[in-house]
């Protein structure tokens, strides 16, 4: 479970954040969504109640609705991420063509 340090304290801010503490709350934010969908599988996957399975499931899925929101927004206000996405998916095409 991923553990980060609080990068501002918006409760003691005289102030209002800087282009950077937005950029790093986006990025926290997003790795929360992804924690909370795993946290809501574990328990999908540990029960047999159909109804806790589809009410999770649902929520799940709202929070992966969530996450694209916010990679939306981290992609619109820092452009360089993207770079750093789209590289990191051509090294994966390009271990997959050797794998061929
Ligand atoms: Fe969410």
């Amino acid at each position: 479970m991923p553990k980060f340090g609080t990068p501002y304290n918006i409760l003691k801010a005289d102030r209002t954040l800087t282009h950077e503490e937005i950029i790093r709350s986006i990025r926290f934010n997003i790795a929360a969504e992804y924690e909370a969908i795993q946290l809501y599988h574990e328990v999908i996957e540990c029960t047999d109640n159909e109804l806790v399975k589809t009410v999770l499931k649902d929520i799940a899925d709202e929070e992966r609705v969530h996450a694209g929101e916010l990679m939306k927004l981290l992609m619109t206000l820092e452009p360089d991420e993207e770079k750093h996405y789209e590289d990191g998916a051509k090294e994966v095409e390009e271990m997959m063509k050797k794998m061929k």
